[in-house]
């Protein structure tokens, strides 16, 4: 899979796709991402990428020109399953559409600044408006880096058993049970007995049992309640 991420601060992005799983994801070859420097494609002497909005306000907005010229660039060279743009007022992100944006192969994501993108440039080209929730950031690169971060990880391959996706908090709609590891006892709380018992189906049934009862509590929304 690659991802072309467009950015007026690609520095931004630098230290969270290089650790921990997208790093083993690029390391390994199955994710590919491309930041992109808006900058390099602005107008003019210096380089122009935003401006007064028209109307009036406060707040510059980011030029048609040359998010255009690089959005071309780059379907000049392939093409893409979805061009992303990350802002407030899109579609807010849950797992189903991590789950389906991981099946794709090419995606750009193009990250907002300042009072937004020209809304031209949202009818000509992009295919799908994410938020990843309801605040507003300073810019679209977080959001991005945690788009990527959820897509990369479900790619195949990129997480071996011990770190399966499979049995995340979402992934059935049920958020996860409770985990402990050693020591068995700490400051007199103990390990739930079940799960020193090796008996698999039991440990497996108190692990859904717990996991219904978490989500019950914490987030009836998902149950439908
Ligand atoms: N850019 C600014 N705020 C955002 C948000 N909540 N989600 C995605 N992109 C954003």
């Amino acid at each position: 899979m690659r991802i072309d991420i467009i950015s007026v601060v690609p520095d931004l992005l630098d230290s969270p796709l290089s650790h921990s799983i997208l790093k083993r994801a690029r390391d390994k070859g199955l994710l590919e991402v491309n930041v992109i420097n808006l900058r390099e494609y602005g107008l003019h002497k210096y380089k122009k990428v935003d401006d007064y909005q028209f109307g009036g306000g406060a707040g510059l907005v980011m030029m048609c020109e040359p998010i255009a010229a690089c959005i071309d660039e780059l379907k000049a060279q392939r093409t893409y399953d979805e061009i992303i743009y990350m802002t407030p007022d899109g579609e807010r992100l849950n797992q189903r559409a991590v789950n389906a944006l991981s099946l794709k192969g090419n995606i750009i994501i193009l990250c907002g600044h300042y009072k937004g993108i020209d809304d031209r440039i949202r009818q000509l080209y992009i295919t799908k408006e994410i938020s990843i929730g309801d605040y507003v950031l300073s810019g679209g690169e977080l959001g991005a880096a945690v788009l990527v971060d959820a897509i990369g990880r479900l790619i195949p391959g990129v997480l071996n058993d011990e770190t399966s996706a499979l049995t995340d908090s979402f992934q059935d709609g049920l958020l996860s049970p409770p985990v402990y590891t050693r020591p068995e006892d700490f400051r007199g709380l103990v390990v739930p007995e079940i799960l020193l018992s090796g008996h698999e189906k039991n440990i497996s049934d108190w692990r859904y049992d717990q996991a219904v009862e978490r989500t019950k509590q914490r987030r009836p929304d998902l149950l439908g309640e």
